[in-house]
C-alpha cells in the first residue's frame, strides 16, 4: 500500500539534560504529516509543540537532544530517510533543511538577518541549494515576493529587514521558507505577534500558498479557532506527547479524549451561547520535571478513574478513520495493566542483572589489585 504520509514520527522522545534535572519537552510524540495536506498542532505553552517541530529538522540545541523514536521522511526520489539518526550538524540535515523541510517562526527576526537585504538572504539560499546564478536567483526572489504578495515587491528586494512593517516582515520569512520549493513547511505559531488584521490576512496567504505549492504544511498554534481554518487534520498534544489526532471534523465534532473536549470547551466561537462563562481547562500544565505518574493529564481531568489513570500510562489507540487517541477510556485496562506490570517486572529485572554483573566487576577488580 503506498504511504500517503510525507513524514511519519514515531515515539519520539527529546530530552533537556540540565543541572537541575531532566526536562522530558517531548515525550512520546506520535503522528503523521498528510501529503500536500495541513496538519494543526495545538496545544498550551509548554506541551512541546516547538521543541517537537524543530527535532523534525534536528534543531534542538544542547543541552537537548532526541533520546528515542524516529522521524521518517519520504523523499521525492522515493527513498525514505530516517532523520533522527542523522548527525544534527551534518551534510545530510544540512540538505534537507530549507530545501525540502523549511520552518517559520512567530518572530520573523529570528530567521531573517538583519545586516543583508531581503533580496541578497533569500537569493543566497537559492543560489546554495540549487546553484542558481546571483541573476537567476534575484528572479526567483521577486516571483517569490509577489507570490507572498508583498506590497512594493520591487523595492522590498533591495530593503534591510528593519524597513518592513511586521507584517511585511512575516510574508519575507514565508518567501524565504518557500525559496526552496519545500515538500514540507513547518509554521510555529506564525501569527500570534502580529494584530488580529494581520493575523487573519498572513493566514489566508498561507492557506493559498499551500494549495498553490501542494507542500504539506505542519502549522502550530496555541488556538483552536486557527486549526478550524487552516487545517484538515489535528494533532494534540499535552506534556510532550500527541493525546489525539484526526481530520479536524471529526476530532472538533466527536473530540474522544478528555483534554481535547475541555480545549474546545474553552473557546468561545464554537457554538457557545456569550453569555455562558467559558469553562477553564482547571489546573495548570505540570513543569516537566515533575511529570505525573500514570496519565499525564490525570491530576486535570474531569474523568480521572482512580486507582487506573494515576497509574497506568494511556497507550497509543487506533480508532476508525484513521484517528488515534492516548486516553484509557478507550483501552482494555485489564490488558494495559498485565502488559505494564510484565514490562516493569523485565525492567527491575534488567536493572537487578546489571547491578550483579557491576558488583563482579568492582570485585574482580578489588581482587586483581
Ligand atoms: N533549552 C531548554 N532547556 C530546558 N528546557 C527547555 C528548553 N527549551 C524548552 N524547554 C522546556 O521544554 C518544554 C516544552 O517547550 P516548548 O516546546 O517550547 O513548548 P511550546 O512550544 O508548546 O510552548 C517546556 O517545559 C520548556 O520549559
Ligand atoms: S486516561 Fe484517565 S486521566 Fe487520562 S485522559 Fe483518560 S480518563 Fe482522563
Ligand atoms: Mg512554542
Amino acid at each position: 500500500m503506498p504511504d500517503n504520509n510525507l513524514l511519519t514520527v514515531d515515539e519520539l522522545k527529546t530530552y533537556f539534560f540540565t543541572d537541575e534535572g531532566v526536562v522530558k519537552a517531548v515525550d512520546g510524540l506520535t503522528l503523521e504529516v498528510p501529503r500536500g495536506r495541513t496538519l494543526g498542532v495545538v496545544g498550551e505553552s509548554g506541551s512541546g509543540k516547538s521543541v517537537g517541530a524543530r527535532s523534525l529538522m534536528q534543531l534542538v540545541d544542547p543541552p537537548g537532544r532526541i533520546v528515542e523514536g524516529s522521524i521518517m521522511l519520504n523523499r521525492a526520489d522515493g527513498s525514505t530517510v530516517d532523520i533522527s539518526s542523522l548527525d544534527p550538524r551534518g551534510p545530510a540535515i544540512r540538505a534537507i533543511r530549507g530545501d525540502e523541510i523549511a520552518m517559520i517562526f512567530q518572530e520573523p527576526m529570528s530567521s531573517l538577518s538583519p545586516v543583508h537585504t531581503v533580496g541578497d538572504q533569500i537569493g543566497e539560499m537559492i543560489e546554495l541549494h540549487w546553484g542558481y546564478t546571483k541573476a537567476q536567483a534575484r528572479d526567483r526572489v521577486l516571483e517569490l515576493l509577489q507570490q507572498v504578495e508583498m506590497p512594493k515587491a520591487r523595492g522590498v528586494i533591495d530593503s534591510y529587514t528593519f524597513e518592513l512593517s511586521g507584517g511585511m516582515r512575516q510574508r519575507a520569512m514565508i518567501a524565504m521558507g518557500l525559496a526552496c520549493d519545500p515538500s514540507l513547511l513547518i509554521a510555529d505559531e506564525p501569527t500570534t505577534a502580529l494584530d488580529v488584521t494581520t493575523q487573519a490576512v498572513i493566514l489566508d496567504l498561507i492557506r493559498r500558498l499551500q494549495e498553490s505549492f501542494g507542500m504539506s504544511v505542519l502549522f502550530i498554534t496555541h488556538a483552536l479557532g486557527v486549526i478550524a481554518e487552516l487545517a484538515d487534520h489535528v494533532a494534540v498534544m499535552y506534556l510532550g506527547s500527541v493525546v489525539e489526532q484526526g481530520s479536524v471534523m471529526d476530532v472538533f465534532h466527536r473530540p474522544q479524549h478528555p483534554y481535547t473536549r475541555s480545549l474546545l470547551r474553552s473557546i468561545p466561537s464554537l457554538g457557545l451561547e456569550k453569555k455562558r462563562r467559558l469553562e477553564a481547562i482547571r489546573g495548570m500544565v505540570p513543569h516537566p520535571f515533575n511529570r505525573p505518574g500514570g496519565c499525564p493529564f490525570h491530576n486535570r481531568c474531569p474523568e480521572f478513574m482512580p486507582g487506573v489513570c494515576d497509574q497506568l500510562v494511556p497507550p497509543l489507540e487506533h480508532l476508525d478513520a484513521g484517528r488515534t487517541v492516548r486516553c484509557l477510556l478507550h483501552s482494555d485496562v485489564d490488558e494495559v495493566r498485565a502488559r505494564q506490570e510484565e514490562q516493569a517486572a523485565a525492567e527491575r529485572e534488567a536493572a537487578a542483572g546489571e547491578a550483579a554483573a557491576q558488583r563482579s566487576v568492582g570485585k574482580r577488580g578489588g581482587e586483581s589489585r
